[in-house]
C-alpha cells in the first residue's frame, strides 16, 4: 500500500488578505496529521473509506458523498497530470482509498488542503514516483480551488513544509526562522465553519465597500510581513501585539462571531501574548501565543470558556531543521548558526 502524511496549520496573521495578494504568515501544525493509503483494490471497485465518516463509498456511485473532492481529484489526475510522468493508462484503475485524520474537519486547521496534499502525494507514490514538493504543492493547490471556489493557496503551502512560512500567491513560500521558541494553544469552538462561504461572503462584502474592505487588507498584509520579521528576531511581544492587532481588524471585517470573541478574549485575560481567529473564521479555532510559564493556566481559561478541545503545539527552531526543503534552500548559503528566511522552491 502507498501511504502518505500532511499536516494541519494555523494562520498567524492574514487570512482572507491573502486571498487578494497581500502576503499572510501560516504556522505548520506537525503534530497533527492526516494519512492516506491507496492500493489496488481486490474487488474490482474504486471505493473510499475515512475515519470520519461511516460507510465505504464507491466512485461513480451519482450522489455526493463527503470525499467526492479526493474522487474529483483522482480523476483529474489520472487524466491530466500522471500521463505526464509517464503513468498513461485506458482509464483510471480500481482502487481502494483510505484516509486516517486528526485535523478536526471545518475548523479553520486545512484538513482538506492536508487530505489533498496527502492524496496526491500517495497517488503518485502507488506508481513509485515522488514529485518534488512544489509539484505536489502545485497540484493541490489547484485541487483546492475546486473544493473552496477561490483558494490563494496558503493552506496547501502549511500542509507541505514544517518551518512557518510568509506567502503571496503565486511566490514560492517563504520559510521563516525561528529566532526564540513558543508556545501556541489552538482552541477549537466547536462552531463548525464552511471556508468556501466566508471566503464568498467577504468577496460579496467586498463589492460593496471596495475602498473599506482593501484598506483593512493593507493593514493584514503590513502585519504580516512585521509578524514574519518578528519571528525570525525572536521578538515574543511583537508577535503577540501583531496578533491582537490582526484580530480587530478580522473583527472589523465581519468573519470573527461571539464564540471566538470569546475565547479570544479569555486567553488575553489569562496572558497570551496574543491571540486570534484562525482561518476563515465564523466558528473553527483561535489560536493565543504564550510564554511557556502560562501554557497551562491559559489552557484552563480557554476550557472554561467553552473551548470544545485546546492543542498545545511547541514551536523551535527544531522545527526548521527538519524542514527538507528548507534544508536544501540553507544549503549553498548562509552561515551557520546565523537566523535567515531562505525561500522554499
Ligand atoms: C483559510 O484557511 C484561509 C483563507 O485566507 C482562504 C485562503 O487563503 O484561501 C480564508
Amino acid at each position: 500500500m502507498a501511504i502518505a502524511t500532511a499536516h494541519a496549520k494555523v494562520i498567524l496573521a492574514g487570512e482572507h488578505a491573502v486571498v487578494y495578494g497581500q502576503p499572510a504568515v501560516a504556522m505548520p501544525v506537525c503534530t497533527l496529521s492526516c494519512e492516506v493509503g491507496i492500493v489496488d483494490s481486490p474487488d474490482g471497485l474504486t471505493s473510499f473509506v475515512a475515519d470520519a465518516y461511516p460507510g465505504r463509498f464507491l466512485a461513480g456511485a451519482h450522489e455526493e458523498h463527503p470525499l467526492s473532492f479526493l474522487e474529483e481529484l483522482l480523476g483529474w489526475l489520472f487524466r491530466d497530470e500522471l500521463p505526464r510522468w509517464g503513468v498513461e493508462l485506458a482509464g483510471p484503475p480500481p482502487l481502494s482509498i483510505s484516509v486516517r485524520s486528526e485535523i478536526p474537519i471545518g475548523a479553520g486547521m486545512g484538513s482538506s488542503a492536508a487530505i489533498l496534499v496527502a492524496a496526491t502525494r500517495s497517488l503518485f507514490a502507488h506508481y513509485g514516483i515522488t514529485p518534488p514538493t512544489s509539484e505536489i504543492q502545485r497540484l493541490a493547490h489547484a485541487a483546492e480551488m475546486g473544493v473552496h471556489g477561490r483558494s490563494s493557496g496558503l493552506d496547501v503551502a502549511a500542509a507541505v513544509h514544517s518551518a512557518p512560512v510568509l506567502f503571496t500567491t503565486g511566490d514560492p513560500a517563504t520559510a521563516l526562522a525561528i529566532g526564540a521558541p513558543f508556545d501556541l494553544l489552538i482552541a477549537r469552538s466547536g462552531v463548525q465553519s464552511l471556508t468556501r462561504k466566508v471566503v464568498l461572503d467577504v468577496l460579496e462584502r467586498r463589492k460593496r465597500e471596495p475602498a473599506v474592505i482593501d484598506g483593512l487588507f493593507g493593514q493584514m498584509g503590513d502585519i504580516a510581513r512585521r509578524l514574519a520579521e518578528a519571528i525570525s528576531q525572536g521578538e515574543l511581544s511583537a508577535m503577540g501585539r501583531l496578533m491582537n492587532r490582526n484580530q480587530e481588524l478580522l473583527t472589523d471585517l465581519g468573519v470573527s462571531c461571539p464564540d471566538l470573541d470569546r475565547l479570544v478574549a479569555a486567553a488575553q485575560e489569562a496572558g497570551a501574548l496574543g491571540a486570534k481567529l484562525t482561518g476563515a473564521g465564523r466558528g473553527g479555532c483561535m489560536v493565543a501565543l504564550a510564554e511557556p510559564v502560562l501554557v497551562g493556566s491559559i489552557r484552563q481559561a480557554l476550557l472554561e470558556a467553552g473551548a470544545v478541545e485546546v492543542h498545545v503545539y511547541h514551536v523551535d527552531p527544531g522545527a526548521v531543521a527538519e524542514d527538507v526543503d528548507l534544508k536544501l534552500a540553507m544549503r549553498g548559503g548562509g552561515r551557520s548558526g546565523q537566523p535567515r528566511s531562505p525561500r522554499i522552491e
